[in-house]
């Protein structure tokens, strides 16, 4: 089992070289050929928070390494828990004995709020810092905290750190009512309400794939719940839970950042490790503009580019709406799209910083609030371009697949919080991607996390 400050200097050092480090890609080659898409990032970190609810040893496969799991995993270790992540197969035992947790970790991600439930839940108290994560606007936690203390923690948020405890423990279930189908609060009261006493039912719960995959992973632990995928979860507590293997579901935003990659070279490809269903909306938008997508039984989506004939209106949605982390990827696909495409975000009114990048690349885009007015159609100039969050760093890849000339993308640390091998997986399509410092391969790895 790994763990300690030798990771964590490993993992500061790893974005260090990654933040010296940027892309050269040099446009316009088609992609073609197969790729895998990997395990899920945002349903992998729930599920580490959730391994925290049992001292039994849990497995989890088709894990993705990246650096957001090795940080989730390091809090655990930092409470006293160790993993080994080898293969793809991450496997962790929690004997949590300090449930508190340092800043340098939990402001590098947002999931780390998601200790919150499961540690209360299991524990009785826990004090963690806010949690950080992508600078794509305001992100307040109210809906988390507000919900757990209908459940009976007292809570107090203190010098940038939240304190929790649970007035009398186990917690109590509870009847809760979301304001907004809020994903992470969703998980956290779900993973805090398996070992409650009582029933708890949560209404107007999200119902994204990464909820119902932690509820069958709850589920495989020994808890009841019932709903995950409907808008009203139910979930009977029980007194203990214990450990299982499980696979994660694969990366529903991967594939659609493929899908548009692909469409916008006019490319050939077909996507392997998917669940079709997650992606309707995007397949939906591409096939509406042209593009040819056959989706087979066995979880493969071909995709065939080249007929892009229309612009297209597109809205961000909680689930099965189309999800704002495709949003800023789409707007590098509008501008592949003869006409005006309208792109509203109705999760992240602010989620734009990728369009003044895209703008240097030559892109005419007119922001009113939090929608976008994109004219398609003209021929892009590659150029110097950097992202603060993961999904504008892989729009702005996408974008300079298609401009003409080299161009530069910064931001690396970025994309490897959400993807271990995006770079390899578009060379391997033929794209032509080049690290600009050979310090690179300090990413290489396929084994352990550190
Ligand atoms: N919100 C509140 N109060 C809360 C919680 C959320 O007002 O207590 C608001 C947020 O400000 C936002 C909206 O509700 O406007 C949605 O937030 P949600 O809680 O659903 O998002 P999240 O759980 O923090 C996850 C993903 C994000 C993804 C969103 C929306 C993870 C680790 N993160 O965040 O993923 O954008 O759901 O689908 O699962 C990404 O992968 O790039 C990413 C940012």
């Amino acid at each position: 089992m790994h763990g300690g400050y030798n990771v964590i200097f490993d993992l500061f050092e790893k974005e260090k070289v990654l933040n010296d480090t940027h892309l050269i890609i040099q446009g316009m080659n088609r992609l073609k050929g197969e790729v895998e898409i990997d395990g899920s990032k945002n349903s992998v970190l729930p599920l580490i928070a959730a391994t925290s609810l049992t001292k039994d040893i849990m497995t989890l496969k088709n894990v993705p390494n990246i650096l957001d799991t090795s940080v989730m995993c390091e809090m655990l270790t930092e409470a006293g828990g160790s993993y080994n992540l080898t293969n793809n197969t991450l496997t962790l035992a929690n004997n949590i004995k300090n449930p508190w947790f340092s800043q340098e970790l939990a402001s590098k991600v947002r999931a780390s709020i998601l200790f919150l439930g499961p540690i209360l839940a299991a524990y009785g108290e826990i004090s963690i810092p806010l949690p950080g994560g992508d600078k794509i606007g305001y992100r307040p936690i109210d809906i988390h905290l507000d919900a757990l203390e209908e459940m009976g923690a007292e809570i107090v948020v203190t010098e940038g750190v939240v304190h929790a405890k649970a007035k009398s423990f186990p917690l109590k279930g509870a009847p809760i009512f979301l304001k907004f189908p809020s994903v992470g609060a969703t998980q956290n009261i779900m993973m805090a309400a398996t070992l409650a006493r009582g029933e708890t039912c949560i209404t107007n719960a999200a119902k994204e794939p990464e909820i119902v995959d932690l509820a069958q992973m709850l589920n495989k632990m020994g808890a009841k719940v019932y709903g995950a995928g409907t808008n009203t979860i139910r979930i009977v507590g029980v007194s203990s839970l214990n450990g299982t293997i499980h696979d994660v579901i694969p990366d529903r935003l991967e594939t659609g950042t493929l899908l548009i990659a692909s469409a916008i070279t006019g490319g050939k490809v077909i996507l392997k490790n998917t669940v079709p269903e997650h992606n309707t909306p995007i397949m939906a938008i591409l096939r509406k503009i042209g593009v040819q997508i056959e989706v087979t039984d066995q979880g493969s989506i071909a995709v065939f580019g080249g007929n892009i004939k229309r612009s297209f209106k597109a809205s961000a949605l909680p689930y099965p709406g189309l999800p704002t982390d495709l949003q800023p990827l789409l707007t590098a696909l509008a501008i592949h799209c003869p006409g005006v495409s309208e792109i509203q975000d109705n999760i992240y009114s602010e989620r734009f910083s990728h369009v003044a990048e895209m703008m240097k690349m030559g892109a005419s885009i007119h922001r009113y609030g939090n929608v976008i007015q994109v004219t398609g159609g003209q021929q892009l100039k590659g150029s110097t371009v950097s992202g603060g969050d993961i999904r504008t760093v892989t729009s702005l890849i996408c974008t300079s697949l298609m401009a003409e000339g080299q161009s530069k993308i910064f931001g690396l640390e970025h994309l490897y919080r959400g993807h271990g091998g995006l770079v390899e997986k578009l060379n391997g399509l033929g794209a032509d991607i080049l690290f600009s410092t050979t310090s690179y391969s300090i990413m290489e790895t396929t084994g352990d996390v550190k």
